[in-house]
């Protein structure tokens, strides 16, 4: 695992808009899973800023697969995931919405829409990169703590605290959907490059869990430790609890030029 410590949720934003950028520029029709929530934004914002700008590659032929869906929200709902995504970056970057997928909330469809999830993302290749948060609970996707380190996609029952952290995009905790469709942490460990953002003090106690703790199901983002290509990004208010950290920012300034994320 790469730990990158850096400054600000910009600084992040640039470097996760390289890494998006270079694996499109490697595959043009790259796989890309996309995380939904806040710490993404600054991302998508610069990755938006750069296709306007002309700079950017062609997204013409890029597939992706969102982490997780809310279910129970009526259909359309600004607060939905697919139709967050699409708002937020896919749209804008011109990605035609049938390569734009999410787990279908459907209620006469879920107790398939797991498998029928997984089924699309290997029918596709499976995921070449994929965006993670983390919640402050140390959660992964929607797989909270004590959820299996080889679930597949399925439904999730949210914990109270996720539903308190997410009543901003509501008004409440109690209109947060109480139910969602996640990938598994299965899912998320076959993707072949891994990049979590973690930005904000309310992240500082998740990320050490994560990145220093035992690999646990009480702390799902820890099976991170377990994939051969994860990268960390975490600004200078989410360092706060590492212990290791000076050794991490010596790695960081010591890396070989030569060497991507
Ligand atoms: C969103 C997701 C969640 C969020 C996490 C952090 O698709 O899977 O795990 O990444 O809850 O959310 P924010 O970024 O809003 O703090």
């Amino acid at each position: 695992m790469e730990l990158v410590p850096l400054g600000s949720a910009e600084e992040i934003a640039v470097v996760v808009a390289d890494i998006v950028e270079r694996a499109v520029r490697q595959r043009p029709a790259a796989v890309l899973g996309l995380a939904t929530g806040s710490t993404p934004l600054p991302a998508y914002q610069e990755l938006i800023r750069r296709h306007r700008a002309g700079t950017g590659p062609s997204w013409d032929e890029v597939t992706t697969f969102n982490l997780d869906e809310y279910v129970g929200l009526p259909a359309g709902h600004e607060q939905s995931y697919l139709a967050t995504i699409r708002r937020e970056l896919t749209d804008a970057l011109g990605l035609d919405p049938a390569r734009v997928h999410g787990p279908d909330p459907d209620e006469a469809g879920l107790p398939t829409a797991g498998e029928r999830y997984e089924a699309a993302i290997t029918a596709a290749g499976g995921v070449d990169l994929q965006i993670l948060g983390i919640g402050t609970n140390g959660h992964l996707a929607f797989n909270e703590q004590g959820s299996s380190l080889a679930s597949p996609t399925r439904i999730k029952t949210l914990t109270v605290q996720t539903r308190q952290d997410n009543a901003r995009f509501f008004g409440s905790a109690r209109e947060v959907p109480q139910h969602v469709l996640t990938q598994g942490i299965g899912t998320i460990l076959r993707a072949r490059h891994l990049v979590l953002i973690a930005t904000g003090v309310g992240k500082a106690d998740a990320v050490a869990a994560a990145v220093e703790g035992p690999v646990s199901a009480s702390c799902p983002a820890s099976v991170l430790q377990l994939h051969p290509h994860a990268t960390v990004l975490v600004d200078g208010a989410a360092v706060g609890r590492l212990r290791r950290l000076d050794y991490y920012a010596e790695v960081y300034a010591a890396k070989p030029h030569w060497q991507a994320h």
